[in-house]
């Protein structure tokens, strides 16, 4: 992946010279209008250069701005036209389901300072489409609505405002739901190791959807049912040992942890309207298996899905609805793919060759790796991802992603992590995740 070497943030250094070199004029500017006063009146300093002293100086405070601005490491709106996509783990995780203590709707009655946080990062990057990692599934809705009303509408700091998403929803998840299998061999069938995808109670850790735009549930596919076994080629059986899952095991168990879901958008712009695709998942994470690596097997066949999905020759796929779906049949289809992969191309314990295939597919956008000065000061190599600056997560790894179609521009992608050096730096403490975003413009015909 060569296209690192062009990384802006390579630039970074050159911007803090220009911006403090451009401090410096306007310093020189300001001390020559306040002397050139007396000497207008000597006709020595026509009225004329003093209008473009001033606007000069417009010209370089509003530059000045937009260079600090880059220095808060927070992005500024998208260009006009551009829609922009994000993807955040913000881990907001209860302890029980809703009714019992600790649940996560209790919490956001509560108030803490990390649920603060994660609603003030969303505000402050304001994604139009947004895929909320990490948010207990809650049938009726009503704790993303409290997520929604208390924390995203109410501004969370002085100079921030609320931001209202017209349209949301909560995805079931194969969390916490208890399969009809030994799942993990040890006699008997309980959570949170014998459930569809691992969880305390039905429904941690699933995730949300929030837009701007309104989406098409009816037409959504989704694939929470499909079963692991009926994907041709699946690592099912490469565990350690090999029969690790029991016949019985192997027949019940589902491929998505969470959900799979293919979720159509109407995005309309001011110059463009379209349907946009939005494809989230969130494999499980290839780790808490050993000596087993049943998660490791898992994490790369839920990634695959979607490789498989672009493919069009996912022709075992069969949704929840039962329908036969062998993938995104329109190859001029505009789709974003949004997840936690769980899977870093170049470290970590996942099958790396998985999620690089799905990076480099021929219907993913080429663009720039997004990266961080936080990542990059969290240098952290044990895990041997290099570098650092593409890290999402603390534990030091490139794990989140929001990979647009080829039929979009990128014009900009990063990891939302202000450095120390920035005043915003207080936003990390929100996640053990970082939010990654994408602005996005359709490439006209
Ligand atoms: C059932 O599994 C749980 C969790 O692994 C374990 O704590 C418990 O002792 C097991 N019970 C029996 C009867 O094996
Ligand atoms: C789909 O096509 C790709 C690329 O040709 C291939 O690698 C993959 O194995 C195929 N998958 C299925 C399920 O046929
Ligand atoms: C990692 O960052 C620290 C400061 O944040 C620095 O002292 C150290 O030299 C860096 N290590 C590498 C390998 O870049
Ligand atoms: C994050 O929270 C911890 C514990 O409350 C606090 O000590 C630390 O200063 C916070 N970090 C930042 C960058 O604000």
């Amino acid at each position: 992946m060569d296209s690192h070497l062009a990384h802006p943030l390579y630039d970074s250094c050159a911007r803090r010279l220009v911006a403090w070199w451009n401090v410096l004029l306007v310093f020189f500017l300001v001390l020559r209008l306040a002397s050139a006063q007396p000497s207008l009146e000597n006709g020595l300093l026509s009225s004329h250069s003093r209008d473009d002293l001033v606007e000069k100086l417009t010209e370089l405070i509003h530059e000045l701005i937009t260079e600090f601005r880059e220095g808060d490491e927070l992005p500024g709106p998208p260009p006009p036209g551009a829609v922009r996509l994000a993807s955040f783990n913000a881990a907001l995780v209860g302890e029980n389901p809703k009714g019992q203590e600790g649940s996560l709707f209790d919490m956001l009655v509560e108030g803490s300072e990390e649920i603060s946080l994660a609603a003030e990062t969303i505000q402050r990057v304001r994604p139009d489409i947004l895929a909320l990692k990490e948010f207990d599934y809650d049938p009726s809705g009503e704790t993303l609505d409290l997520f929604k009303e208390k924390y995203l509408e109410v501004p969370q700091a002085d100079d921030v405002e609320g931001i209202s998403y017209t349209y949301s929803m909560q995805i079931v998840s194969n969390t916490g739901v208890l399969s009809r299998a030994d799942l993990n061999n040890d006699g008997n069938i309980s959570l949170p190791d014998d459930g569809y995808g691992f969880g305390f109670y039905p429904g941690q850790f699933a995730f949300a959807i929030l837009s701007v735009f309104p989406f098409d549930e009816k037409a959504m596919r989704s694939w929470r049912l499909f079963k692991w076994k009926d994907m041709p080629g699946n690592r099912i059986r490469n565990t350690n040992p090999p029969d690790y899952y029991s016949p019985e095991a192997v027949a019940e168990l589902r491929l998505s942890s969470k959900n799979h879901i293919d979720l159509p958008v109407a995005v309309t712009t001011d110059d463009d309207e379209y349907t946009f695709h939005m494809l989230v998942s969130h494999p499980t994470p290839p780790a808490f298996d050993q000596p087993f690596l049943y998660n490791v097997q898992r994490n790369a066949d839920e990634i695959r899905l979607w490789i498989d999905y672009l493919d069009v020759n996912a022709t075992y796929l069969v949704d929840d609805r039962g329908r036969r779906t062998k993938g995104l049949a329109d190859l001029k289809a505009n789709f974003a793919v949004f997840g936690d992969q769980n899977n870093d191309p170049n470290g970590g314990d996942g099958i790396n060759e998985v999620i690089e295939r799905l990076i480099e597919h021929p219907r993913i956008a080429r663009f720039p790796t997004p990266a961080s000065l936080g990542g990059l000061e969290n240098n952290d190599t044990s895990r041997e991802s290099i570098p650092p600056a593409f890290h999402t997560a603390d534990f030091a790894l490139r794990v989140d992603y929001v990979l647009p179609s080829k039929t979009f521009n990128v014009l900009k992608s990063e990891v939302i992590w202000p450095s120390t050096e920035s005043r915003f730096n207080y936003l990390v403490n929100a996640s053990d995740h970082r939010m990654v975003y994408a602005d996005v413009r359709r490439k006209k015909k």
